[in-house]
């Protein structure tokens, strides 16, 4: 695992967005793993500028959905992804796949997603955020460090988190549907970016405490080619 500490969120976004474009031009990154959430967001922003007909062909996977939002509700993860993402880079919206939150058979829906990432040949590079309790994607802790895309309950922290985004926290879904730490692991390249002092222990926990399925992250401990792009407070708990 290589760590990268910078001054502020900005430069994370644009050292992301710098990985991203070099795997683009040199043809390794044809399909991109979207996350939401505050953090990913300079990373669009970043790329939105640097926008060339190789950036536009990419294919792109959301990590989550919650279950239970129309796609057209504007917190859905599949609004945000077209907001922040498809219509940022000029990516074909068919090319652009996000899990079915309102499928009458969720685990059915769980399966497709799989079946679709294989299919398109697999995730050649990973956005990934953290969560203040080491969620990755929305593997809370004691999600099985094996796990596949499938329904989730969230905790209550994760909504409290996630609450300002809605009206107040009793709109904030309980259910989604998350790719599992498995599936996150099958991509080639990981990149997972934080900012803040709120992230400080969750990233100290992820890199330097023992890999447990308590801190979801920690299982990228494990990864290949896994790298976290901080800004210096979301390092500041670092040995
Ligand atoms: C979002 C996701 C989550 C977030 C995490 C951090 O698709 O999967 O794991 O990355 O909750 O969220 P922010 O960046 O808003 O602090």
């Amino acid at each position: 695992m290589q760590v990268v500490v910078l001054d502020s969120a900005a430069e994370v976004g644009e050292y992301a967005a710098g990985v991203i474009l070099r795997g683009v031009s040199h043809g390794t990154v044809k399909t991109l793993g979207v996350a939401t959430g505050s953090s990913p967001l300079a990373i669009y922003k970043a790329l939105e500028r640097h926008r060339s007909p190789e950036l536009s062909a990419l294919s792109a996977f959301a990590l989550d959905e919650y279950v239970g939002l129309a796609p057209d509700h504007p917190e859905s993860y599949a609004a945000v992804i077209r907001r922040e993402v498809t219509d940022r880079l000029g990516l074909d919206p068919g090319r652009v796949h996000v899990p079915d939150g309102g499928a009458a058979d969720l685990a059915a829906a769980c399966l497709d997603y799989e079946a679709a990432i294989k299919a398109a040949g697999g995730i050649d590079l990973q956005i990934l955020g953290i969560g203040r309790n080491g969620h990755i994607g929305f593997n809370e802790p004691t999600s099985s460090l094996a796990s596949r895309t499938r329904v989730k309950t969230l905790m209550s922290a994760t909504r409290r988190d996630n609450a300002r985004f809605f009206a107040d926290v009793t709109q904030v879904p309980s259910l989604c549907l998350t790719q599992g730490l498995g599936t996150i692991m099958e991509a080639r390249t990981v990149l997972l970016v934080a900012n803040g002092k709120a992230k400080a222990q969750a990233v100290a926990r992820a890199v330097e405490g023992p890999l447990a399925s308590m801190c979801p992250a920690s299982v990228l401990q494990m990864h290949p080619h896994a790298t976290f792009v901080l800004d210096r407070e979301a390092a500041s708990d670092l040995a």
